[in-house]
């Protein structure tokens, strides 16, 4: 097998802190058999394939750690009621939101799934991302929410990339279960997981914790399973209100809480203790016109890894570009650069417990990075709608 040698780039690693102006040429990138070989000045060898990267910016490929790219239909309708002044809890209680994208996703098959996620999953793909999360959640039935993933799986065939699978079925309560949460988590939240779980369609398990979806109480028998399977927990928490789910999912030692825009210092002390990544989804801050901020200082203080997802769903972040979710994270709720680009990198990963797999330039990781016709990390988050992606390298292949 013959190493490639990625030299004449301005290497940011993620892999400690970044750097505002990368020298180019500075440090060389060694990959083989899909694999970062060695990262450091100098590394020219003999038999090497070389690669002039011309100056331009290499960084980890961006990890897209929070997506529902996976459903039926369009709520394009909503917007407009949104833009009408009905509040979108409302829509929520009056059938519309996540049970309108229920109707449409369960008259669909996976064929008909993968063929209307592969557009979304193309644009995140074109701006380079190679790793990609996504969630059930519009079935709400066992066989809906089994057909879903085995849809996300299948994207993960159609295209080179990455796909983590995680179990959302606790999203919302299906008309036929109204007034009867506990039956719901139990009859299809948790049969339905052990089905997917069986089928090997299940990475992470997740859940909506809020006043239009479901309490902590109600959760627990939920996260009881997954933690008997031996299945990594997530959470959308303290997103329209608070609610108590970060602290619980904390207990379970969560790998990510999402969301967080009414999360306390509290929440940000307990995830620190449990090591969980505050995944913050500015697209659906920014769509819903939300006012309250998620405590970014708080995390700070605490250390908490701070990450930045599209949250691409249908309604409440109809957004396909995590170098949008990256400029919003710095213009809405003020991240630094640094911060924004290890947000969709190595914080990201390790929010989908892929830190030794994926999101850094280090020795031993999958060769997933991206040149791009920029040299500093700053022209990368400062744009708006602008794509300065140069080449996508997935697992030491240049696909786009
Ligand atoms: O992450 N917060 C809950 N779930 C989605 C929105 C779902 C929807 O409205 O379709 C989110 O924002
Ligand atoms: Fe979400």
């Amino acid at each position: 097998m013959t190493a490639t040698l990625w030299t004449n780039a301005r290497v940011v690693t993620a892999d400690g802190s970044i750097d505002r102006a990368p020298q180019a040429g500075a440090l060389d990138v060694l990959t083989e058999g899909g694999r970062i070989l060695a990262v450091g000045p100098g590394l020219a060898g003999d038999g090497h394939r070389i690669v002039d990267c011309g100056g331009r910016l290499l960084t980890p490929a961006p990890v897209d750690c929070h997506t529902h790219i996976v459903f039926g239909g369009d709520r394009a309708n909503e917007f407009e009621m949104r833009l009408d002044g009905v509040p979108y809890t409302q829509i929520a209680q009056a059938g519309g939101g996540i049970k309108a994208s229920m109707r449409a996703t369960r008259a669909m098959s996976v064929e008909a799934l993968v063929t209307a996620s592969l557009p979304r999953l193309d644009h995140l793909l074109a701006e380079g991302v190679c790793t990609v999360e996504v969630k059930s959640g519009y079935g709400l039935s066992v066989a809906s929410e089994l057909t879903m993933l085995r849809a996300a799986r299948a994207l993960g065939h159609a295209r080179r990339v990455r796909v983590c699978t995680t179990w959302l079925a606790a999203h919302a309560l299906p008309p036929e279960y109204d007034g009867r949460p506990e039956a719901y988590i139990a009859e299809v939240a948790i049969a339905g997981l052990e089905a997917a779980h069986a089928e090997g369609l299940v990475d992470a398990v997740d859940s909506f914790c809020e006043g239009i979806a479901f309490t902590p109480a109600q959760l627990a028998p939920l996260y009881d399973r997954a933690r008997a399977l031996g299945l990594p927990v997530k959470i959308h928490s303290e997103q329209l209100s608070h609610s108590g789910g970060t602290a619980f999912a904390a207990r379970y030692g969560a790998l990510s809480a999402d969301h967080l825009e009414h999360a306390t210092e509290a929440d940000a002390q307990a995830m620190a203790a449990s090591g969980t990544v505050a995944v913050l989804l500015p697209g659906a801050f920014y769509a819903l016109r939300e006012t309250v901020l998620p405590p970014v200082a708080a995390f700070r203080a605490a250390g908490v890894p701070m990450a930045l997802a599209t949250d691409c769903n249908p309604g409440t972040s109809p957004l396909t570009s995590i170098l949008l979710a990256m400029n919003m994270g710095a213009t809405l709720f003020r991240l630094t650069v640094a911060e924004c680009l290890l947000g969709i990198t190595a914080h990201a990963a390790r929010a989908l417990g892929l830190q030794e797999v994926t999101g850094r330039i280090a020795p031993g990781l999958a060769a997933d990075m991206v040149l791009w016709n920029a040299e500093t990390p700053a022209q990368l988050v400062a744009r708006i709608g602008f794509n300065p992606l140069h080449a996508r390298i997935f697992q030491g292949e240049v696909v786009a």
